[in-house]
């Protein structure tokens, strides 16, 4: 149903949830505006109810989830994980890559990673049909179900609550495995844990543009309870299958991203390229975003270039003996001019090391 279609004007808080306005074409509703990123007080949209949508609607305002205590002595908490610092160069070479099934874990892993996404499209509406530019130079839409900002950011949440999880159950498991049996970890558990950390900061950013609604709410609590108890039982049984799953997840995740930033770069999600729009200070901060390079573009090529970290990890880690060899991304290595993994993207290798270049 079209609320309103026509008119240009400034918003402010007060009024952006009940004025509907114009830029670039684009077309969200007063519901889903609520889960858009970009349509921040100064910047206005055609807005267009679209389906169904639990996103509240009495307010665009970004929920602060973490409010700091009043009258508190702390100035701010860093993050405990430095992130690596990555170049542009780097991280506009992060490719779409597939790693062939060899064996048959890897074809089991394949398969339940296709039941996941299967799931995942389901509960965030995902399609591959699409907003795009047409012949004429217009915005169209093929499909009935449009890839708009709101949607992209549906997903996006829904997708980054399940990633932070695999990290933290595998270093949970490797953690207790080590104080039971009294024997090392050889060095995996604080890379992991730094993927679940990697993965929650993702979350957090993309929660400063979009506010989920009580449907996504409990579809993400639902999601948790299933992944985490399948997950834990199944790296009791097969770690290494475990971290292949997890390889060929990261391998859907950086197709996810590199598509958003190709959606961008045709114009189909203008809030987004709006000169206006600020990625948030959370993003800054964590990922040391240079002045001049804090655009929405920029941001996902940041999260691009970690899933593609997160892939190498774990089809790495699913290469290994997962008793006895050491994490390869910690390890200084005696031959100094080789080529080796590393905690940054610099030597990335989109399916990974094989176990008898690292060990
Ligand atoms: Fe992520
Ligand atoms: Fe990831």
């Amino acid at each position: 149903m079209v609320l309103v279609t026509s008119g240009t004007t400034v918003l402010t808080s007060k009024t952006i949830c009940t004025r509907v306005v114009q830029i670039a074409g684009l077309k969200l509703t007063s519901r889903s505006a609520a889960f858009a990123p970009g349509l921040v007080p100064s910047i206005g949209l055609q807005i267009q109810r679209k389906g169904f949508s639990s996103s509240p609607a009495t307010c665009l305002k970004a929920k602060q989830w973490f409010p700091p205590p009043p009258d508190s002595k702390i100035e701010y908490a860093p993050a405990a994980w430095k992130h690596p610092v990555y170049t542009e160069e780097q991280m506009n070479h992060i490719v779409i890559a597939h790693r062939e099934a060899k064996t048959w874990q890897d074809r089991l892993a394949i398969r339940l990673m296709r039941l996941a996404r299967w799931g995942m499209d389901l509960a965030t509406g995902y399609t591959e049909n699409s907003a795009h530019v047409d012949k004429n130079g217009k915005l169209a839409y093929k499909g009935w179900l449009v890839m708009d900002e709101r949607k992209w950011l549906t997903r996006i949440v829904f997708l980054e609550s399940i990633a932070g999880v695999p990290g933290m159950v595998a270093a949970m498991l490797r953690h207790l495995h080590s104080l039971r049996r009294l024997k090392r970890d050889n060095g995996w558990i604080e890379t992991l844990l730094e993927e679940a950390y990697n993965e929650r900061m993702h979350l957090l950013t993309f929660l400063k543009l979009a506010e989920p609604g009580w449907f996504m709410k409990v579809m993400i609590l639902g999601a948790q309870g299933v992944f985490f108890n399948g997950f834990l039982l199944s790296y009791l049984l097969s770690p290494r299958t475990c971290h292949r799953f997890v390889g060929y997840l990261e391998e859907e995740a950086v197709y996810t991203y590199s598509r958003i930033i190709k959606e961008l770069d045709a114009g189909n999600l203008p809030a987004w390229t709006d000169p206006k729009f600020q990625v948030p200070d959370i993003a800054v901060s964590y990922w040391k975003m240079p002045e001049g390079h804090r655009t929405m573009r920029d941001l996902l090529l940041y999260v691009r270039a970690d899933e593609a970290k997160h892939r190498e990890v774990n089809h790495t880690l699913g290469n290994l003996d997962q008793e006895t060899d050491p994490n390869p991304f910690i390890s200084v290595y005696k031959d100094g001019k080789k080529d080796h993994p590393g905690k940054s993207i610099q030597n990335i290798r989109p399916t990974g090391w094989e176990r008898d270049e690292v060990v």
